[in-house]
């Protein structure tokens, strides 16, 4: 198993009084669910509303509520707890200590550690959604931006105050995705970057059609990391259930054919194009406009042979560098180093499938290859592969960038 997005990262979870304190404590599970050590800090009207004994069963550490408490500041003083943070995360975030972070001041244990910590310091606020766009709400918010504070926006919707409109604090896997990409190194800064993903369906008739088993999260997850690694990114989906990730620019098709054009279109403006989707190789010849019958007798669907979209995109003149997939159900190696040569890739990301990994599920493993090297990155979540596969695309590119650019 490859590491959680946050593997060994200490953080220290300031949680203000709020209704959106109780999200906090199912915040603490994911945060360690990505491999976090959490320390929790309390404000004094946080513990109205949740009590420390839940946050300490769940972070598995003493929690902070004062700055006067003799036995904790013994164990470990504020100043140690400050510098002991890799990340300090404040949800929900109250107008009120928002006003507080601002003016600097240091009446309270989290406020004092928020000062003496070197830390970043993310901010995600919950409040009453007249209270958020209190203009003096946004000048406290923007002048916390404008020192390097992360300030998550919050979501919209429905309010424990029965009020609908922008004030709720995110859901904890959102904080959670949200404190990883702030963590991820910018390893793909400046580039663009073409993902393709998911199924293709090509029409028998208006009711049917041929596709595939694919779910598209292994090229939604690989869009995302390279989203987090500073790319632009564009994504083009052949039909899938899955929402676009934060800040990815979305494409969607249907057919082959489709996807064929969106890519090439877009390739003009890419420096990378990693072919995740699963395009089907032959389409029904002629679709019917009108729904086939039954008619008693056996049926024959003629079938003709897609475009290969990645082997189109290796014959362009100024091609991006170029990632493909294969699936294989044996021989994993041999098939997809063949693979590689025949499409002129870069680089190719192989599994295998009919194992319980590959197209449905959220686990995968992959076997990287490229001309001259190959690196197993083993059985893992989509979403670490993914991110691991984007650090070794950032790599690549620059090795084949640095060798072809000198003249
Ligand atoms: N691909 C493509 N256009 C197609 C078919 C596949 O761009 N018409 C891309 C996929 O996105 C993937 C890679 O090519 O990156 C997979 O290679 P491919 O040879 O199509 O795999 P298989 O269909 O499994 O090939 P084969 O049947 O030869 O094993």
């Amino acid at each position: 198993m490859s590491d959680g997005p946050l593997e060994r990262v200490h953080i220290l979870l300031g949680v203000c009084g709020g209704i959106a304190a109780y999200k906090a404590a199912e915040l603490v599970r994911r945060l360690r669910d990505a491999g976090a050590e959490v320390r929790v800090v309390m404000t004094e009207n946080a513990t109205r509303f949740v009590g420390a004994t839940t946050f300490q069963a769940l972070s598995g550490n003493p929690v902070r509520t004062s700055l006067w408490d003799e036995s904790a500041e013994a164990a470990m003083g504020h100043i140690e707890l400050a510098r002991w943070a890799d990340q300090v995360l404040i949800a929900p975030a109250s107008a009120d200590f928002i006003a507080r972070l601002v003016h600097g001041r240091a009446d309270d244990l989290l406020s004092t550690l928020v000062l003496a910590t070197s830390a970043p310091v993310s901010v995600a606020p919950a409040m009453n959604q007249q209270m958020w766009s209190n203009a003096a709400t946004q000048a406290n918010v923007s002048l916390l931006r404008n020192r390097g504070v992360r300030v998550i926006p919050p979501a919209s919707g429905s309010q424990a105050c029965g009020e609908v409109g922008e004030g709720r604090m995110p859901e904890p896997e959102v904080l959670v995705d949200e404190l990883a990409a702030s963590r991820v190194p910018p390893v793909l800064a400046g580039l663009r970057v073409l993902v393709s993903a998911g199924p293709t369906f090509e029409d028998i008739d208006p009711v049917r059609f041929i596709g595939n088993r694919s779910s598209g999260r292994m090229g939604f997850a690989v869009a995302a990391a390279a989203q987090q690694a500073g790319a632009r990114v564009t994504l083009v989906s052949g039909p899938v259930n899955l929402p676009t990730p934060a800040g990815v620019g979305r494409v969607d098709v249907r057919s082959a054919r489709e996807m064929r054009d969106a890519v090439v279109k877009a390739c003009a403006d890419s420096d990378i194009f990693i072919s995740a989707a699963a395009v089907g190789d032959y389409r029904v010849q002629s679709t019917s406009p009108t729904k086939l019958k039954k008619t008693g007798k056996p049926m024959v669907v003629e079938l003709v042979q897609n475009p290969d979209i990645l082997a189109e995109v290796a014959g362009l003149k100024n091609r991006p560098f170029l990632v493909g997939f294969a699936a294989e159900t044996n021989d994993v190696e041999r098939y997809a180093r063949d693979k590689l040569e025949r499409k002129k890739l870069d680089m190719i990301a192989a599994n295998q499938v009919g194992t319980g990994l590959g197209f449905e599920g959220s686990e995968n493993a992959l076997l990287l290859i490229w001309k001259d090297g190959s690196e197993d990155l083993g059985r893992a979540d989509k979403k670490a592969l993914a991110r691991t596969l984007v650090e070794r695309i950032a790599s690549r590119y620059r090795v084949t960038i640095e060798t072809v650019v000198p003249a």
